[in-house]
């Protein structure tokens, strides 16, 4: 808490945020039926689930801890917490839904052809690498607009460990190290990100003195210490710097908004998924899922986990669902999504029906795009039952590899999740065409998929990960492992996961963690498949069994569960 003290000393003068007295008592019969026997917190770190850890002690509830750990993780995940980027966060508190959208938007002087060249060909790598590839980002927006509404801490105190390990640094751990040696691709040797992310040792400390006066301006003064002012002149100021320049202007700063949406919320055995809407696609794609897997449930019978013809279905499945993906889904603010037809339980029947149990249904070919990502989800429950599920993002691991300098933090690449060109696949692999073509302001199609399982009005799962195109499929499949198949969160988590998205033709990925065997892979190739390695993913989440909860974190990564009492 050493930084903690002036700093509070600071914000009890400067800010007008004040702790309600945290309450014992549930206040209501409802409340107490929610209640849990703990809190708990399941974060892509030991840092990050650290930070919800302090935040929870102290009696804030998820949303506090949620806003803690997403700044404790802009410091100490690097590839993928951010500043700089954005996301989605689900809210459950005092039994009510919510969603937060606060997504990068394509700045004002974004253009639909603007990673073209004459030819009209995608010109490689200027949506993904440099000051180009960069969205206004939507985060600091986005805590804060959380914080304000659902927050019981003072706003600087959730901020204190993040600036704790800015400040006096953190230890960098194996995985990271790992990470920052090989993940950074040899583009970015064009921008400063060597300048700011050396290949730390394992073991050794590290300390971001221009992030922590970053985090000091806005634990002092608010989000808008980001947007306006000494923060977003510096962001300005980096997008002149070459050799690719990018187009964010003081204007998309200060008028960047953050929206609270209308959650998806779907029935699906007996429980109510509370899910992402548009301007994602994982809430939609997700539901079809889960709801495409239940119709086929005879077609299911007697086939095991991940066995060659199961991973068959899902691929038929997933398949299904990608083409409507490409077609129809985009920021809702610039395009009518048509959210209900496309989880409308006798469409969903019909999609399912095409479905061929013993061979691939014909698809179109597409070559893959690139195949790295970095997004990265936390999950988060209190006392009280409230829960939150937020998943946010730089798109690539460590995004542009542009960093603000004299502000510390590393600028999106978000833009690449934009339809650079109709039917020209993005750095997942993915297609789109009109829908999700870019636009001023408009928002990115995501895939990412913060949810939340309630049963009876009670918190019964929470659940989320990065992955880009799969994240969604990875969501799916954890939650079919628990609750068609029976298993402990544990080994569902652990489970390996298979993936198809239409394009590339019939190809199944598998995780670089967990490779398929022999005998499938050869069963899958007599059915015409064929195998590609795909990263990884990271589901942190949280089961609540009666009242307590059971964080899992990933055993793929370096994620923490922690039980907070
Ligand atoms: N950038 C990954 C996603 O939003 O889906």
């Amino acid at each position: 808490m050493r930084l903690f003290a002036p700093l509070a000393a600071a914000l009890s003068a400067a800010l007008l945020l004040v702790a309600p007295s945290v309450e014992a008592k549930p206040r209501s019969a409802a409340a107490a039926v929610r209640a849990l026997e703990a809190g708990a917190v399941a974060s892509p770190d030991q840092y990050g689930a650290l930070a919800a850890q302090e935040v929870l002690k102290a009696g804030g509830n998820a949303v506090d801890a949620a806003v803690a750990t997403g700044f404790a993780l802009a410091v100490t995940y690097p590839e993928a917490g951010n500043l700089g980027g954005g996301g989605f966060m689900t809210v459950y508190m005092d039994g009510k839904p919510y969603f937060l959208d606060y997504r990068e938007t394509a700045p004002a002087a974004a253009r639909a052809d603007m990673y073209l060249g004459p030819d009209g060909e995608l010109v490689e790598g200027l949506s993904l690498y440099g000051g180009l590839a960069a969205g206004v980002p939507g985060t600091v927006r986005g805590l804060a607009m959380a914080h304000q509404r659902f927050g019981k801490l003072p706003w600087g105190q959730v901020l204190a460990p993040a600036i704790r390990y800015a400040r006096d640094g953190f230890v960098v751990d194996a995985h990271l190290a790992g990470v920052l040696a090989d993940e950074p691709p040899p583009e970015f040797a064009k921008t400063n990100f060597r300048t700011y992310f050396a290949a730390h040792k394992a073991g050794t400390l590290f300390k971001q003195p221009e992030l922590a006066a970053t985090l000091e301006r806005i634990a002092l003064v608010g989000d808008r210490a980001f947007y306006e002012g000494k923060t977003a002149d510096l962001i300005v100021a980096q997008m002149a710097r070459g050799p690719v320049k990018g187009l964010i202007t003081k204007a998309d700063l200060s008028t960047y908004k953050a929206a609270w949406r209308t959650p998806l919320v779907a029935k699906w055995r007996g429980y109510d998924v509370i899910t992402a809407p548009p301007p994602s696609s994982g809430g939609i794609a997700l539901m079809q899922l889960l709801l495409m897997k239940q119709n086929l449930a005879p077609m299911f019978q007697g086939v095991a986990l991940n066995d060659p013809q199961y991973v068959h279905l899902l691929a038929e499945i997933e398949k299904r669902v990608y083409a409507d993906r490409a077609e129809y889904l985009g920021d809702p603010d610039f395009v009518k999504v048509p959210v209900s037809n496309l989880i409308d339980p006798a469409y969903v029947a019909r999609r399912a029906k095409e479905v061929d149990p013993a061979k691939p249904s014909a698809t179109k070919a597409v070559q893959p795009g690139l195949e790295k990502h970095e997004t990265t989800h936390y999950s988060i429950v209190d006392q009280w039952g409230n829960a939150v599920s937020n998943t946010y993002t730089l798109n690539g691991s460590f995004g542009s590899g542009v960093v603000v300098e004299g502000a510390g933090f590393i600028l999106n690449n978000e833009m690449d999740d934009f339809s650079a060109k109709p039917g020209a696949p993005n750095m997942f692999g993915v297609v789109g065409g009109a829908a999700n073509a870019i636009a001023p302001g408009k928002r990115p199609l995501s895939s990412m998929t913060p949810t939340i399982l309630t049963k009876d009005g009670r918190v019964a799962m929470v659940i989320g990960t990065p992955g880009g195109s799969r994240i969604f499929a990875w969501v799916f499949q954890v939650l079919a492992n628990v609750y068609d198949h029976g298993l402990s969160l544990k080994a569902a988590q652990a489970a390996p996961r298979f993936h198809h998205q239409l394009l590339p033709q019939n190809v199944i990925f598998y995780e670089r963690s967990g490779p398929p065997s022999a005998d499938l892979k050869a069963a899958l190739e007599a059915r015409g498949y064929t195998w590609t390695e795909s990263f990884s993913g990271d589901v942190e989440a949280i089961q609540v069994l009666g009242r307590t909860p059971v964080p899992e974190p990933d055993p793929r990564a370096r994620g923490v569960g922690l039980v907070v009492k």
